[in-house]
């Protein structure tokens, strides 16, 4: 079982902020940009390299760049709020979107849409903010599986004990990376103490 839980006293602040209901959208979306950069850093810190001869200046050099082309997959919506840190901290990244939404009553996700680069021989990092009944998340990695992706990670904000158990229960070769392991799910499959319902405070819906 991998779980890597981000320790930075700046990703605790952050959490402190997101989860406060006071929180505006506005606020909110740079927060989120702000956690999604640390956990960016963190789940790619064993990407592997290799070898790139340049000229500095002065002379000849050996050095290290990425070995294999990297796709972010956002699960829409609320994944879109975690994918721009994965922009900025790597221009070449391709993107693959994977849409879908969980039902009211039931909390079991549906598919509504699917979009993906190809995916063979890339390293594949899912972005979802939140990781509850683990339904959505373990979907989206079976979709990117079938496409083609043999190594994957999933990124996540706030994950529950439930959603770990299930993605590592259908993908155990997949190691999750989340900024807060939160205590339970309530009646209605949400995470406590959690944020609420990320996507409606995303878009401020
Ligand atoms: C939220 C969240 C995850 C899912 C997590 O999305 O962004 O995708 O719920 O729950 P699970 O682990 O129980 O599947 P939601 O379905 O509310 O859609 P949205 O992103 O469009 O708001
Ligand atoms: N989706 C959310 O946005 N929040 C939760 O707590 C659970 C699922």
């Amino acid at each position: 079982m991998s779980l890597h839980v981000l320790q930075h006293p700046f990703a605790a602040h952050i959490m402190t902020h997101l989860r406060d209901k006071s929180t505006k959208p506005a606020t909110f979306r740079t927060l989120a940009y702000q956690v999604g950069l640390l956990l960016a850093i963190e789940a790619t810190r064993n990407l592997a390299t290799k070898e790139k001869v340049i000229e500095t200046p002065l002379e000849p050099h050996t050095g290290q760049v990425l070995a294999r082309p990297l796709v972010v997959v956002p699960i829409l919506r609320a994944g879109l709020g975690m994918m721009q840190p994965f922009l900025d901290l790597f221009p070449d990244v391709s993107v693959g979107y994977v849409g879908l939404e969980r039902d009211h009553e039931t909390a079991v996700a549906r598919s509504y849409y699917c979009k993906l680069p190809p995916l063979a021989g890339t390293r594949v990092l899912v972005v979802d903010p939140m990781l509850a009944t683990g339904g959505s998340a373990a979907q989206a990695i079976t979709v990117v599986k079938g496409a083609g992706a043999r190594e994957v990670s999933f990124v996540c904000i706030v994950s529950s004990p439930e959603g770990v158990e299930t993605v590592h229960a259908e993908h155990p070769d997949v190691p999750i990376f989340t900024a807060a392991h939160d205590r339970e799910l309530n009646n209605s499959k949400y995470i406590l103490p959690g944020l609420g319902d990320f996507g409606d405070r995303l878009y401020g819906t």
